[in-house]
């Protein structure tokens, strides 16, 4: 991939209205339930990220008829349960981690062996954490020393349900361990340490499975068949996240994001920003498909630091980057703990984001589970976004209220999750310029 840098300085008020790409986690659930389901599924709203088309690419590998009538949409010819075919080598999930940990709960219950890759952020990136349920349930995955992909699916295997209290707050490990217990004899319940957002299990509702679910809890037994469904993807509120920001921050803006997904275990910023004083209202709120949605209508109000919730992390833990850059750009001091787990994202995000807010300026003091930032005046600078889409698109967003322009290096990954980042918003009026590195 080309590195690709951007310069983004500060802009005029923010402007219009917007619609961001389909939800990431939905999208990589939907092309795999429809690839595992009887009959033709069609899927709207597709995210159209190298993260989810690898997951559509693996299961087009393994034999399912993959579509595009039109771009973000996909017609999915199901071949049922049992009917994928062994892929002619090791399939490659690029920089997700929600596609390899899910893909390893879907083929550990498959008759044939694989072997799932990563590009160099997902090889650093633990997969004990699925490894060691699925293994409870009868599963032989090999990994590198240290939990580290590639991981060796053994095929073949005999799953028996379980009971798994999962230590971490973790909707991947959950899902994975869900998606193994379709393949399994018996009965398999999840418990989490803290309620993590619940899209496999109402997306297996959707597609017939039987399912009981509620907040923390998921169960589910085998013998069952998914049958085709249609979908439709909410707006990302992952990606709706840093327009919440940008505008909220620059004074005279005033922003409405169309039909944004609000599941409630992904909308802790809102939480957030609102107890920083921000000015967020939320319009024709409704249902579809499994999903609330509704427009968000973001002005530009000052902020104040606060001491974020520890119980609000994990409803915003991709959030947690842009929430560090509104807390640079607010009046005071804001105190996160709790959030060790940003350390095993696409990039070591509490050390990316304390090393690139120092580079500008900021006052920030690094902690394990967290950081102390102290808000003030945001100077230009260099920084560096380790190929992390999201700390990337965060420091696009500082680039608005910055001193002077700010350079973030190795930006390309932003096509993971929202491709067109940089066009939708210079059409809001952001100023972000690119350059190949
Ligand atoms: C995701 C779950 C979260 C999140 C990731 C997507 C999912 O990861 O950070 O971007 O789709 O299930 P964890 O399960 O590791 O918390």
């Amino acid at each position: 991939m080309k590195p690709i840098d951007w310069s983004s300085t500060s802009a005029a008020p923010l402007r219009g209205e917007l619609v961001v790409p389909g939800d990431k986690s939905v999208s990589h659930r939907a092309v795999m339930l429809a690839a595992l389901a009887d009959g033709v599924s069609r899927i709207d709203g597709f995210l159209e990220g190298e993260d989810t088309r690898a997951t559509a690419a693996a299961f087009a590998r393994m034999g399912v008829r993959i579509e595009t009538p039109s771009p973000s949409c996909r017609r999915v010819h199901g071949v049922g349960l049992h009917g994928l075919r062994a892929p002619d080598g090791p399939i490659d999930c690029g920089n997700a981690g929600t596609g390899m940990r899910l893909l390893a709960g879907v083929l550990a219950g498959q008759r044939f062996d694989t072997v799932l890759t990563g590009d160099a952020s997902l090889s650093r990136r633990p997969m004990g954490r699925v490894i060691e349920p699925l293994a409870r349930m009868g599963a032989s995955i090999q990994a590198q020393a240290g939990g580290l992909p590639p991981l060796h699916i053994a095929g073949g295997r005999a799953l028996h349900g379980a009971l798994q209290v999962l230590p971490v707050a973790s909707a991947q490990v959950k899902s994975a361990v869900l998606l193994a217990g379709l393949y399994a004899e018996g009965e398999t319940e999840v418990r989490e340490v803290h309620p993590t957002r619940d899209y496999t299990e109402r997306m297996l509702a959707a597609f017939g499975w039987p399912v009981a679910f509620g907040e923390g809890w998921a169960r589910l037994s085998g013998g069952h068949r998914l049958c085709a469904a249609d979908v439709r993807v909410p707006a990302d509120f992952s990606s709706a996240a840093f327009f919440l920001v940008a505008a909220s921050l620059v004074p005279g803006s005033e922003l409405l994001l169309r039909a944004v997904g609000l599941n409630p275990r992904r909308t802790g910023l809102l939480t957030a920003l609102r107890l920083m004083g921000a000015d967020i209202a939320e319009e024709r709120r409704r249902e579809e498909g499994e999903e609330a949605v509704a427009d968000l209508r973001v002005r530009h109000a000052p902020l104040r630091g606060i001491d974020l919730p520890v119980g609000l992390v994990p409803d915003m833990i991709d959030e947690l980057p842009v929430f560090f850059i509104a807390a640079a750009a607010a009046a005071g001091t804001t105190r996160v703990t709790g959030a060790a787990e940003l350390r095993v994202k696409e990039s070591d995000r509490i050390a990316t984001m304390a090393v690139g807010l120092a580079a500008l300026g900021v006052a920030v003091e690094e902690r394990p589970d967290g950081a102390i930032v102290h808000g003030g005046p945001i100077g230009g600078g260099r920084i560096d976004s380790h190929g992390d889409h999201r700390v990337a698109m965060s420091f696009a967003v500082a680039g608005l209220v910055a001193g002077g322009a700010v350079t973030i290096g190795d930006c390309a990954n932003v096509a993971t999750s929202f491709p067109g980042f940089v066009e939708l918003a210079n059409g809001c009026g952001f100023a972000l310029s690119t350059q190949p590195d």
